[in-house]
Formats: C-alpha cells, sequence, structure tokens
C-alpha cells in the first residue's frame, strides 16, 4: 500500500514559508515525488469558505474560543477531503500552517486553556499527525518588516495582521517550545538566511526524512494489512 509524506510550515508572519513551500514542491517534483501544496485555514472548499470568516474579521465578535472551533471545523474538512486522501495516495503533502498554529494563536496568545486545545486538536488532526514540521523562525520586527513590504503589492492587512510586536515575540517563543518539545517532528530554521540556503537546508532535510520514514511507514501498513 502507498503511503505519502506529510510536512508542515509554520512560523511567524513574513517568514517566508510559501516561497520555500514552493521551491520544495519544484525540488521533489523535479525527483519525481507527486507533491500537492496547501495552506489553512483552509485548503478544501468548506475550509475555504471558513477561511474567508476567520481572516474578514467577521468572527471577531464571537471571540476567541468560538474563532478556535471556526479553525478547528476548517482543519477537520481539510484533513479528511484533502490530506488524508493525498496521503493514502502515496503522495508529498506540503501544508502552511497546521496544527502548531492553533496551539500557538489560539492557545498560547488567545489563552484557550489546554484542555479545550488538546481536545480539539485531538479530533480535527484525527491521527494525521505531520512526519516533519519546519518552524520558519525570524525576528518578529523583520517578519512585520517584510510582510508590510508584500502587502504593499498587495491587500490590506488581515486580522491577524494587526497586532502588536510583543504578540508576535510571544508567538515565536511559543513556536520554539513546540519544537524543543518534539524535536522529532519539527525542525527551526534560520529565517533570516536567504531564500537559496533556506531552500537547500529544507531540501536536505526531507530527502534524508523521505529515506527514512516512509519506509517505517510502509512497514507499519504491511503490519495493519496483515493483523
Ligand atoms: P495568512 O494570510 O494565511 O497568513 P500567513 O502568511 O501568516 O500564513 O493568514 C493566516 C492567519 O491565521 C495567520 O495570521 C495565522 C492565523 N491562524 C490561526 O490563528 N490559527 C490557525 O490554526 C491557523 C492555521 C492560522
Amino acid at each position: 500500500m502507498a503511503y505519502g509524506f506529510f510536512i508542515t510550515f509554520e512560523g511567524g508572519e513574513g517568514a517566508g514559508k510559501s516561497t520555500q513551500i514552493n521551491r520544495l514542491a519544484e525540488n521533489l517534483r523535479a525527483d519525481g515525488y507527486e507533491v500537492i501544496t496547501t495552506r489553512e485555514p483552509g485548503g478544501s472548499p468548506g475550509a475555504e469558505a471558513i477561511r474567508h470568516v476567520l481572516l474578514s474579521g467577521a468572527a471577531e465578535s464571537m471571540g476567541t474560543h468560538m474563532e478556535a472551533l471556526l479553525f478547528a471545523a476548517a482543519r477537520s474538512d481539510h484533513v479528511e477531503q484533502v490530506i488524508r486522501p493525498a496521503i493514502a495516495a502515496g503522495k508529498v503533502v506540503l501544508c502552511d500552517r497546521f496544527m502548531d498554529s492553533s496551539r500557538v494563536y489560539q492557545g498560547v496568545t488567545g489563552r484557550i486553556d489546554d484542555g479545550l486545545m488538546a481536545a480539539l486538536e485531538r479530533v480535527t488532526v484525527n491521527g494525521m499527525q505531520p512526519h516533519l514540521t519546519f518552524i520558519l523562525d525570524i525576528d518578529p520586527e523583520e517578519g512585520l518588516r517584510r510582510a508590510a513590504a508584500r502587502r504593499a503589492t498587495s491587500d490590506t492587512p488581515d486580522r491577524f495582521e494587526k497586532e502588536t510586536v510583543d504578540l508576535h515575540r510571544q508567538r515565536r517563543e511559543a513556536f520554539l517550545k513546540i519544537a524543543a518539545d518534539e524535536p522529532e517532528r519539527c525542525i527551526v530554521i534560520d529565517a533570516s538566511r536567504s531564500a537559496d540556503e533556506i531552500a537547500d537546508t529544507i531540501y536536505r532535510v526531507v530527502r534524508a526524512g523521505l529515506r527514512a520514514v516512509r519506509p517505517l511507514d510502509e512497514r507499519r501498513d504491511i503490519r495493519r494489512s496483515g493483523a
């Protein structure tokens, strides 16, 4: 049975996640892997509709708990409609933000209690843990400068971009703590380096991961089907 590989990219604003996802997708496709790129909130039609509600600020008045439920609903749809079928078909899935964003934005800076966050994560991820997570780490002031430069050529700040540097610092620390707590899944990348250097590092790590983890998953699948 085919079994794919699930990679998530996390970090603050302006860390360069989408550039790196595109670079990695190109590299892996050149190696012959089937790759899909996706993002959260969103990634499936139902989740994209919820994304609009969240990022437009329409849900802000409902409070942080209800926002956390909306992020969770979007994630559940995305996992079941897009990610799980792609992994079952043997594809490599590259996702811009996933469960760690909820842990950080809703759990830490949104101050939702750990018990509720853990319960939401359990039902939304539903076993679909990433094999690898890259945490693109950047000084928040630099990240915000980059995000502002990007916005000058695109749209207006979204709900989550209108926040203080202090909040961004807390999120940076929270992402680094997740990485320290789960070193087998998470790799911290210094996102102040050039895009080329970062892309090379990520590609090397992923190639090693594909070699190391895929056979383990295949063995697990064989055991399951033989049980
Ligand atoms: P987006 O425009 O995709 O921003 P970015 O380029 O920073 O990824 O906006 C997504 C915003 O939603 C971002 O500010 C982080 C926030 N978010 C959460 O609060 N919780 C979540 O679970 C996810 C996936 C995103």
